[in-house]
């Protein structure tokens, strides 16, 4: 049932004021932002890299992303850094790509997918390198192809 707005003033319930259709919208409308970083994270060319590899390649689902536990040190940078500073770290890097902008609309959908497929996960900000030490037996081989031949890495995931 939708609620009824007797009237457009404030009356300082502001939440009371939203009909279900308001919320359907809402809903329908993340879902569209996330689903557009899942886009962006499975897509070499919507990255910008140089070397066609996707997010996905290394971070199956999101996984060893992280996004809980920032901000915190990031060795690699020397600074503090947030999920987007990681992000960028990674195209850079393992893609070989060009960093984004703060605000560019696949940095945003990014985030918000990465952090979608943490929903429940409990924030731990600043929990840094101890928790993510890799433990033996959990490095798997990555594998990619790009114009300059076939690659590989080892990568060592905790969770
Ligand atoms: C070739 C493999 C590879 C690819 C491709 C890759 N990453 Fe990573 N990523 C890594 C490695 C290795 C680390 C761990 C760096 C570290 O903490 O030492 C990492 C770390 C991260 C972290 C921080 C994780 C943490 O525990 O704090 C995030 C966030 C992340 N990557 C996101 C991305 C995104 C988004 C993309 C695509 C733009 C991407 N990665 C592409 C290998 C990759």
């Amino acid at each position: 049932m939708k609620k009824q707005i007797a009237t457009p003033i404030q009356d300082g319930h502001t939440y009371g004021a939203f009909s279900d259709r308001d919320e359907a919208i809402w809903a329908a409308s993340t879902e569209q932002f996330v689903d557009e970083g899942h886009r962006v994270f499975h897509d070499a060319q919507a990255i910008g890299g140089t070397v066609g590899i996707s997010c996905d390649m290394c971070h199956p689902d999101a996984s060893n992303t992280h996004p809980e536990t920032y901000p915190k040190y990031q060795v690699q940078l020397g600074r503090v850094a947030l999920l987007r500073d990681m992000i960028n770290w990674c195209i850079e890097n393992p893609a070989r790509g060009r960093p984004l902008a703060d605000g560019d609309p696949r940095m945003r959908a990014m985030e918000a997918y990465i952090y979608a497929k943490r929903k429940g996960v409990k924030l731990e900000y600043g929990r840094s390198r101890p928790a993510q030490r890799p433990r033996p037996g959990t490095a798997s081989r990555v594998r990619w192809k790009s114009h300059r031949g076939s690659h590989s890495g080892r990568v060592a995931w905790t969770t």
